[in-house]
């Protein structure tokens, strides 16, 4: 993961910001406030547009990334932001129901089923029972857009090696809930929303623990 690490880093260092609002996250306070959540993981945190939202309206938010570029920048523009660089696809750091809530914006879908399925468990079980994992991934319709300039090889089905050396999984609603089986109840949703000027088409899920 080294490899990516430096991808990602190389993308912080230059500057570029992801240019999108905070719609999908902001419209999950209210359902998070009403569980009496206080706690929230971030995986992929970015440059900190969902964490800075989540934080604002008071909730002890860590966010995570693998890229240390991306994470001292949030460190250094959100002081109430809690930051650590962690490799979503290793082992979480964490103890067992240790948050309320994890959250995971357009950062999951850089993986095998296989691995998206381990990393989805871990992330069960850093849960407290009663906890929500949030997410959004690419959906397959993303695919269609992007293959035919922006794919170098098929690794296996929906899962690319793209252009920019970056690994991208396009989901399909079994294939994602067939990573989230680990949740007892999943609702999944096919969504769209405005990414740096243009339609991206997601697949978003909340997924709860018992
Ligand atoms: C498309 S960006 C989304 C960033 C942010 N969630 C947002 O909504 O603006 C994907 C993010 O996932 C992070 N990422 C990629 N692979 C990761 C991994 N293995 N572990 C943790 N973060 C990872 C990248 O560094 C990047 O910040």
């Amino acid at each position: 993961m080294i490899e990516q690490q430096t991808i990602w880093d190389k993308r912080f260092s230059g500057g570029k910001q992801y240019v999108y609002d905070t719609d999908w996250i902001d419209s999950y306070l209210g359902v998070f406030k009403s569980r009496g959540y206080r706690d929230i993981l971030e995986l992929g945190c970015g440059d900190g547009r969902c964490a800075a939202a989540m934080s604002k309206a008071g909730f002890n938010v860590l966010a995570t990334d693998i890229s240390i570029v991306a994470i001292k920048k949030v460190a250094s523009a959100m002081p109430d932001v809690a930051t650590e660089c962690v490799d979503m696809s290793n082992h979480l750091p964490y103890d067992a129901g240790s948050f309320d809530a994890v959250v995971s914006n357009l950062s999951s879908h850089y993986f095998s089923s296989e691995k998206t399925a381990e990393i989805y468990a871990d992330v069960h079980r850093v849960l407290k029972p009663g906890g929500i994992f949030l997410l959004r991934v690419n959906d397959d319709r993303e695919y269609q857009i992007n293959k035919l300039n922006d794919t170098v090889e098929e690794l296996s089905k929906n899962y690319v090696l793209s252009s920019n050396g970056k690994r991208k999984h396009y989901f399909d609603t079994d294939d994602l809930k067939g990573c989230l089986s680990c949740f007892s109840n999943v609702v999944l949703d096919k969504g769209s929303f405005r990414c740096n000027g243009r339609k991206k088409y997601v697949l978003e899920a909340v997924a709860y623990k018992e």
